[in-house]
């Protein structure tokens, strides 16, 4: 049936009628709100990179959640500044770490919120790579051996999930054996899956001070072009044990969520990362774009690609507009 029998603008006549057969929905259920966790006391301090995020102390970090969780948003996802780095990053296992601290702050005042502990070394070592390095590049296997150390911390410091954002190879593996042989076993592992070499992390880095010192990162992290390898890293992961996927950034990489999703059936995330808060917060304090408008467009856009959860720092903005 075509024209003149099938309309397609007979179900869009009213706001009732579009709502009845809307194939996406947006929830603050979906969401994971990103924070930045740093050393010292009493500190709220603006991101210049990213307008309405702040550098937060223990205090401020555990208020911020706090209105997250009133507001519907079921988990945060933490990253630590701590006060020194080190040629092994060994700030990130440290049990009195800022993360780990954050981690037990929250926990005791807000227990039904999910804690994410991203798990990667570049904030905490002094070259800014995600890992040890030998001879000028990361040393894959060197590097296991301490990402478990950490989620181990993270995991006994209370944390709901534990994220690895390294991209080093056999990481989940490793961390879920480590985990499981101190009897972490119920701690989930959320993977970077498909985490791609991005500029979009340019305020990230910024924000989260772990800019590499010399060259890049696209030794690890994936190039851009490539989406038949995505689907390869995420099967290696689930192979691993992973129980959550992602797929980072969101926006540039839609297809990369559809066919993760499509080939893998597993509970999948997106991360709507600094870049790409960083394009819309500016175009709509230039008058150019309405932020409301357009956030809520393009969230939509990553859930209909195919992710369940959506990792955006306009969380609390998003909760508050959805009440
Ligand atoms: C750490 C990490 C990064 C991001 C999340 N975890 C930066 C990077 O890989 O350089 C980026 C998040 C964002 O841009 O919002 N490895």
């Amino acid at each position: 049936m075509s024209f003149p029998e099938t309309r397609l603008r007979r179900l869009r006549a009213s706001r009732a009628l579009r709502g009845l057969v809307r194939e996406t929905r947006l929830q603050a259920s979906d969401l994971v709100y990103p924070m930045f966790v740093a050393h010292g006391v009493d500190r709220r301090e603006p991101i210049p990179s990213m307008p309405g995020i702040d550098h937060l102390s223990i205090a401020h970090a555990v208020q911020e959640a706090g209105e997250a969780a009133a507001l519907g948003i079921p988990a945060v996802l933490l990253f630590g500044l701590p006060a020194a780095k080190d040629e092994a990053g060994s700030g990130a296992w440290d049990d009195e770490g800022v993360v780990q601290l954050a981690t037990r702050a929250i926990k005791d005042d807000h227990p039904d919120l999910l804690v994410i502990c991203d798990l990667c070394l570049c904030e905490y070592t002094s070259h800014g790579h995600c890992g040890l390095l030998r001879e000028g590049s990361v040393d894959n296997d060197a590097t296991l051996e301490l990402l478990s150390r950490t989620a181990i911390s993270q995991a006994r410091a209370g944390a709901d999930i534990i994220a690895p954002s390294d991209m080093m190879d056999g990481r989940v593996g490793a961390i879920r054996t480590a985990l499981d042989e101190d009897g972490l076993t119920d701690t989930p592992i959320l993977a970077y899956s498909a985490k791609f070499a991005s500029a979009f992390y340019g305020p990230f880095r910024e924000a989260a001070d772990s800019a590499p010192a010399f060259g890049d990162r696209r030794g690890y992290q994936m190039d851009a072009a490539n989406g038949a390898e995505a689907v390869r890293e995420a099967r290696l992961d689930v192979e691993e044990g992973a129980d959550i996927l992602m797929v980072k950034p969101a926006l540039p990489y839609l297809d990369v969520i559809r066919r993760i999703k499509d080939e893998t059936d597993m509970p999948l995330a997106a991360y709507n990362v600094s870049g790409e808060y960083a394009m819309l917060k500016a175009a709509a304090a230039a008058g150019l774009l309405d932020e409301r408008a357009t956030v809520l467009e393009a969230l939509t856009g990553i859930r209909r690609a195919g992710a369940d959860i959506v990792i955006t720092y306009h969380a609390k903005d998003v909760a508050q507009w959805l009440r």
